[in-house]
């Protein structure tokens, strides 16, 4: 299964493509996170890509156009991919179309997740992330059992820099800018398929499965 995840920020995007990946065994391949990674681990790419990040904007096209190219021919990739938070962009988009091309390969679907914008803010604002494994969690819609702690390795929880309010909305403001219109993209390749983002975390991984279903 080759899929894309489209989602505003905050609509789920993150939790929703781990139980992907689990389900279909494929590799969750996010940018947000390999760039994280990149400025954590203080490499070029990192000290570029955060001077973006901070601010909310997106960091250039041609950089993770480039991530994304790698790590797409990667040997795990042959089983499929989840592509979340990639492509952002109808420039991005039309990239990966030629990287596929190349590859001779195509997409199966593009899962867009939707999610109203007063909901936004405050999915992002209480997010709180595993600085050691990642998983997700929220203070309020998906708290772990001890607070400030992971549930899976026992990590310390932290907020991520980008996730101050000011932040998220300018987030928001570049998604609806620059990203929404790849629905209408992906729509006239009759790839799109929505799902309402603002149910219960379980209900919507129910649909996403139900839709996949209908893929194929
Ligand atoms: P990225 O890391 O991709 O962030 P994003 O798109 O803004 O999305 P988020 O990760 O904030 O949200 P999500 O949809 O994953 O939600 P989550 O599941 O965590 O990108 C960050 C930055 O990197 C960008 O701003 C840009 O600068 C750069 N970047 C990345 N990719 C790029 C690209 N392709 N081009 C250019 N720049 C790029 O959920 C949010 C919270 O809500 C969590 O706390 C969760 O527990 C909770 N939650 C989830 N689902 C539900 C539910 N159904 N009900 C209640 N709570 C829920
Ligand atoms: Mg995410
Ligand atoms: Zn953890």
């Amino acid at each position: 299964m080759r899929l894309i995840l489209l989602g505003p920020p905050g609509a789920g995007k993150g939790t929703q493509a781990v139980r992907i990946a689990n389900k279909y065994n494929i590799p969750h391949i996010s940018t947000g996170d390999i760039l994280r990674k990149n400025i954590k681990d203080g490499t070029e790419l990192g000290k570029k890509a955060k001077e973006y990040i901070d601010k909310g904007l997106l960091v250039p096209d041609e950089l993770v156009v480039a991530i994304v190219e790698d790590r797409l021919k990667e040997e795990d990739c042959k089983s499929g991919f989840l592509l979340d938070g990639f492509p952002r962009t109808v420039n991005q988009a039309e990239a990966l179309d030629k990287v596929l091309n190349n590859m001779n390969t195509s997409l199966h679907g593009v899962i867009n997740i939707k999610v109203d914008k007063s909901t936004l803010v405050g999915r992002a604002v209480g997010r709180r992330i595993c600085q050691e494994c990642g998983a997700t969690y929220h203070v309020e819609f998906n708290q772990s059992k001890t607070e400030g702690k992971c549930d899976v390795c026992d990590g310390e929880l932290y907020q991520r820099n980008d996730d101050k309010e000011e932040t998220v909305s300018k987030r928001i403001e570049v998604y609806l800018n620059e990203t929404a219109p790849l629905t209408e993209y992906y729509s006239k390749k009759e790839l799109l398929e929505n799902i309402n983002g603002q149910q219960d975390i379980n209900n919507v991984f129910e649909d996403i499965v139900l839709a996949l279903g209908s893929e194929k």
